[in-house]
């Protein structure tokens, strides 16, 4: 089998929030479908590299089955591998090329294509939509995420600048070095220097020089590179014999700017679609991610707010509340940013507030729409640091072996070497106390450098450690990384 750029250079995959199952099913029920639950969802994920966004979601949903696909051997061996270690027997990653994927009878809740279709021969692009259709099951969705036009106008330009600078006959890494270079030329051409489009297009090519290899190569490097409009892409969807449910990619526009540009352009009289696609064009979109479902599909009314909130839990950040929120939002707001990361059901946030659950549930939904309350169809184990501080297993081998670590909300914190260290040991079996002597253990063995030249004396680093390690485990809690 020829190995691909993927093998060569890994792609540093790490997992994506909006495709996390939780949100697709409440997504789905918000566009009228029969959505399956997350807890037994049989989830499908097309291009998954390492397989690191199915692994997190295997973990905490160990009744869902989760098959991820991908044409790169050494990913995947590489991902079965963490799979076997962590003992997840609900996931599967298999080797294969999409093209030639066959599942027979075999139909998913939930299938992902997260940074595939604008980066693959149009063959393939057919591909994933034909499989979309096969494999999904009647109330299924689809997550297809691609970049998006207007903003990938310019990005396409100096893609396109990059490609005519390298020798794609070259070795990947030769490729970005060679990249690297005419980026660095690029930036000092300045012909239009002073001008918005120069400042464009420095803006650009300043930030790509900070992206990674792996990022240069398999985003820009690609010559089948190619970015949609939406109305593209449901256009497509609808040869495919899908239907096109909504989006959920999150936008450069907050949800207030949207829902104004929406209202504004709603004078012209256009339909959602046309609508959808100018309200990209005057917020300079730059990536999409849309859900599909089968043209044949149920889709009834839209399920409203208050219903999935009466079924679910809901939590906010201390930092959502606003100096000038009305008091029906700030009190709702300070009770849910004290609880944090725990998740409570309206009726529980209603108890605690002496309040009748109706009275929460209009105030909710604002704060949902707005993306300041989160909304979730189960509760999460989060919570803050106890007596004996633990973080999940999967935290700990992610710090182990990864660059990062993933909350039960399926977000990812990048870990430095000191709190790599400090999550190893979160085994819900030490006090504080007791993590401190286990870190002056991992610096006196040599697993962990002090950023100091060197070692003070222990009477000395033990008071300064322990302050560390309170101020880390406090962090930790709020990025919801302590379970109970
Ligand atoms: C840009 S990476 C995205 C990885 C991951 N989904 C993410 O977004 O973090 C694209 C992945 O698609 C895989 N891929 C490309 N063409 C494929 C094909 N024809 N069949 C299966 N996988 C493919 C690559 O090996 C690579 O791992």
């Amino acid at each position: 089998m020829p190995s691909t750029a993927y093998d060569e250079v890994p792609y540093e995959d790490y997992p994506v929030t909006e495709t996390h199952v939780d949100g697709l099913y409440l997504a789905a029920r918000r566009a009228g479908l029969a959505a399956a639950r997350p807890e037994r969802a049989r989830v499908l994920e097309l291009g998954c590299a390492h397989g690191v966004n199915l692994m997190p979601m295997a973990f905490h949903l160990p009744e869902a089955s989760l098959v991820g696909v991908d044409l790169s051997l050494q990913q995947i061996e590489r991902g079965r591998e963490r799979v076997r270690a962590l003992g997840l027997d609900n996931l599967e990653l298999r080797q294969a090329d999409v093209l030639d994927l066959h599942l027979g009878s075999r139909r998913f809740d939930y299938v992902i294509a997260h940074g595939l279709y604008s980066w693959v021969p149009e063959p393939v692009r057919a591909r994933v939509l034909a499989l979309f259709r096969e494999t999904l099951d009647a109330g299924g969705v689809a997550f297809l995420s691609y970049n998006a036009m207007p903003a990938w106008g310019i990005r396409g330009a100096i893609a396109r600048a990059l490609l005519e600078a390298v020798d794609l006959e070259r070795p990947p890494i030769e490729q970005v070095r060679q990249a690297r270079a005419a980026l660095r030329t690029l930036e000092a051409v300045q012909p239009l220097r002073g001008t918005a489009e120069g400042s464009l297009l420095r803006g650009e090519i300043e930030a790509l020089r900070h992206k990674p290899d792996s990022y240069l190569l398999h985003e820009y490097l690609v010559p089948d590179n190619r970015a949609f409009y939406l109305r593209e892409v449901v256009a497509r969807a609808r040869g495919a014999g899908l239907g096109w449910v909504g989006d959920v990619a999150p936008s450069s526009l907050s949800p207030a700017e949207t829902r104004a540009a929406r209202g504004e352009l709603q004078a012209l009289g256009l339909d959602p679609l046309s609508t959808e696609q100018l309200v990209d064009i005057v917020g300079f979109r730059q990536f999409r991610a849309s859900l599909l479902c089968r043209d044949d599909a149920e889709r009834g009314e839209p399920t409203p707010w208050a219903e999935l909130l009466r079924e679910g839990f809901v939590a906010a950040l201390p930092s959502e509340g606003r100096d000038d929120d009305p008091p029906a939002l700030a009190e709702l707001l300070a009770a849910l940013g004290e609880r944090w990361p725990e998740l409570a059901s309206p009726a529980e946030l209603a108890a605690a507030l002496g309040r009748d659950e109706a009275e929460l549930l209009a105030p909710l939904e604002i704060l949902v729409e707005d993306q300041r309350v989160q909304l979730r169809p189960r509760r999460l184990p989060a919570c803050r640091a106890g007596e004996r501080p633990r973080a999940a297993v999967l935290s700990r081998f992610e710090a182990a072996h990864l660059p990062f670590v993933t909350t039960p909300m399926h977000e990812h914190a990048p870990v430095d070497a000191f709190h790599a260290a400090l999550i190893g040991h979160l085994d819900g079996q030490h006090t504080r106390a007791e993590l401190v002597e286990l870190l002056i253990g991992d610096i006196a063995a040599g697993n962990l450098r002090l950023a100091a030249e060197s070692m003070p004396p222990v009477d000395e680093l033990r008071p300064a450690l322990a302050r560390t390690v309170e101020a880390a485990l406090q962090r930790l809690g709020l990025a919801g990384l302590m379970v109970g």
